[in-house]
């Protein structure tokens, strides 16, 4: 048996459950899990949480793995607030990697052993620029390749038309390479909807899912802590070996030291950040000018 089917067993996950939301995914390339029962509980310690951690961390947040990029008073990304490292900042936050319906859908889409890739927080300020469509993971170059992994965003605000709701393209996952090579990614597609979530639902989504954000016009809050899970031969986005203080590592349990890969078995991440998707995309397309 594979070393992530032991450890769903373990976590009394069983893989045939979520079959709904399982074919939305396969099929469409994202699902909605509403009114999560963890996140519903939490939301309103989460939200104290993170708000807490924006005032405490101000300009300094959202910079852990971007170090040597960092410059004094700039912040992370100038149209949203940002939060990194959020499995060392608290338990409650740390749990999330455990809801058992996202780690299911992550092995169906994956089907290979999997990795707990990062765990941050975004919530875009008002009139924040509106993202060009792009994928989150690497693209796939041939039929046969498999999934890369999905993204996990937990909401801890309603998202309406105004506060820049998430603008995706459904089925558009299986296309192979950059959605670039299909369309002018600035412009707004045909086919693209919104979606809408409240505050407590968990939309999943497959990394080669094509998507965008989309201007904050009222400025009302709109808070996603996002989470990537993908195969455990990728990089983290964050080298939780390094990252994750000793203290912290010896309060997991096993479960969740092999899903953040934090084992002494696990093999060691030189890079303290893994592949930056929109970097490789600029390298693929150096005529490409467009904000992720
Ligand atoms: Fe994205």
């Amino acid at each position: 048996m594979s070393q992530t089917k032991k450890v769903l067993k373990k976590l009394n996950i069983k893989l045939s459950d979520f079959k709904k939301n399982k074919e939305e995914l396969k099929m469409k390339g994202y699902t909605i899990i509403r009114k999560n029962k963890y996140l519903k509980k939490n939301l309103k310690q989460i939200n104290k949480i993170i708000d807490n951690l924006i005032l405490s961390e101000g300009k300094k947040a959202g910079w852990e793995g971007y170090e040597d990029l960092y410059k004094k008073n700039k912040h992370f990304e100038k149209g949203a607030f940002r939060l990194g490292g959020l499995v060392y900042k608290h338990e409650i936050l740390r749990k999330l990697i455990l809801i058992p319906e996202v780690l299911a859908l992550a092995y169906d889409t994956i089907k290979d052993e999997i990795k707990i890739c990062s765990l941050n927080f975004r919530s875009p300020k008002k009139n924040c620029k509106d993202q060009s469509i792009h994928i989150d993971g690497l693209p796939r170059r041939n039929k046969n390749d498999g999934f890369n992994g999905i993204i996990a965003m937990f909401y801890l605000n309603d998202s309406c038309i105004n506060s820049g709701p998430l603008r995706i393209i459904p089925y558009s996952h299986k296309k192979l390479g950059w959605p670039d090579n299909y369309l002018d990614v600035s412009k707004r597609h045909k086919k693209e909807i919104n979606l809408f979530a409240k505050a407590g639902d968990i939309v999943i989504m497959n990394l080669n899912l094509w998507h965008a954000g989309s201007k904050n016009i009222s400025g009302k809050k709109r808070g996603t802590i996002f989470m990537n899970i993908k195969n455990r031969n990728s990089l983290q986005l964050l080298n939780y070996k390094k990252y994750i203080p000793t203290e912290i590592v010896n309060k997991l349990t096993k479960e969740e030291k092999y899903l953040l890969a934090v084992r002494n078995i696990d093999k060691d991440q030189i890079v303290t950040r893994g592949e930056s998707i929109g970097q490789l995309h600029l390298d693929e397309n150096p005529q490409i000018i467009y904000s992720l």
